[in-house]
């Protein structure tokens, strides 16, 4: 049995397989401009983020109705609670959607639908995280966020995604102050490519209380000790850092940095059809490359869960399974 942990940082659309594209391609009418799962996964070499979010938004046209995205999740649950994942929280990305002429609520509620059903389905509960596409103006990510009032009771927070450099946080700082109003949590990716002024601004002008990868953090001292001193959460992702090209190698990966520094690690995997991984392979691959102890993985495991938005009850439950399991040699 793999680790007990959460996953905190997970993109639904970037759960989508090869395999389940096209099955959705077929059951839509949706042409895929390729010939078979093989050669898409070909495509699957990416540059930097902008190339790979082509990609992540081109395929996404397989997905139009309540079952396609009710099956999308049901399908990453499946894999997850395989791999350890006991909580997940989950994002999405409404405006790649509703920018194809796919209702938000035929987005939220087929989601809503797989993520009821997790817990007695898969044994993972979830929290489902609305997510703007920086990249798309202010305007578009209130009126997204205005449509999707009527469907709030299933979302639990909001984040930040797409392409971050040229787009500072401080740009959604009114739809932000909406979502807390509204009683929502906030996160947002920041320091994935961007720099680490943007990882102060997500904290200062939009009050997250998780940042998303914050790898950049590493190069502003002053910000590693304020991210240490208040025990901000950082979801990092492994597996996705080197395929994006943030850093050259897995051996290279400050992780075990951002550790020794004492900061509140989590490792996810982000888009894990395109990135070659799921949650436990982003740990096995980091144990592996980065030398990592035992010890080390299950305070990785441990700060998953505290770092999530799991009531205290729940989280202490998990945080006993975490100091309980028994790593086999
Ligand atoms: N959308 C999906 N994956 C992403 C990532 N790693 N960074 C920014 N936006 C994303
Ligand atoms: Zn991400």
């Amino acid at each position: 049995m793999p680790l007990p942990k959460a996953e905190l940082h997970l993109h639904i659309e970037g759960s989508l397989e090869p395999e389940l594209a096209f099955a959705l391609a077929a059951r839509n009418g949706v042409p895929l401009p390729y010939a078979s799962t093989e050669e898409l996964r070909h495509a699957y070499s990416f540059r930097d983020l902008q190339s790979f979010l082509d990609l992540y938004y081109a395929l996404t046209a397989v997905l139009r109705t309540e079952d396609d995205f009710h099956d999308l999740a049901d399908a990453y649950l499946r894999r997850a609670a395989a791999q350890g994942v006991r909580h997940a929280e989950i994002f999405f990305d409404p405006q790649a959607h509703t920018s194809r002429g796919v209702p938000i609520g035929t987005v939220i509620e087929g989601l809503g639908r797989a993520l009821d059903q997790a817990e007695h389905r898969h044994g993972v509960t979830t929290r489902l995280i609305l997510s703007f596409l920086r990249d798309q103006s202010a305007e578009s990510a209130l009126a997204t966020f205005e449509s999707a009032r009527p469907h709030l009771h299933r979302v639990h927070g909001v984040g930040l995604d797409s392409a971050e450099v040229g787009h500072p946080p401080a740009k959604f700082r009114e739809v932000y102050r909406l979502a807390a109003e509204a009683g929502l949590h906030r996160v947002a990716h920041a320091g994935e490519e961007g720099p680490p002024a943007y990882i102060t601004e997500a904290l200062d002008e939009l009050g997250v209380e998780r940042v998303d990868h914050g790898l950049r953090c590493l190069e502003d001292p002053a910000l590693v000790d304020r991210l240490a001193r208040e025990q901000v959460p950082l979801t990092v992702c492994p597996l996705s850092n080197v395929r994006l090209r943030c850093v050259d190698t897995l051996a290279d990966h400050p992780l075990r940095r951002m550790i020794d520094a004492g900061l509140l690690v989590t490792v996810n995997s982000d888009d894990p059809a395109y990135f070659g991984g799921y949650a436990d392979d982003n740990f096995a691959a980091v144990r592996e490359a980065l030398g990592l102890d035992d010890e080390t993985l299950r305070t990785l495991a441990a700060n998953s869960f505290t770092a999530s938005f799991l009531d205290e009850e729940t989280k202490a439950a998990r945080l006993a399974e975490v100091a309980a399991y028994t790593f086999a040699d």
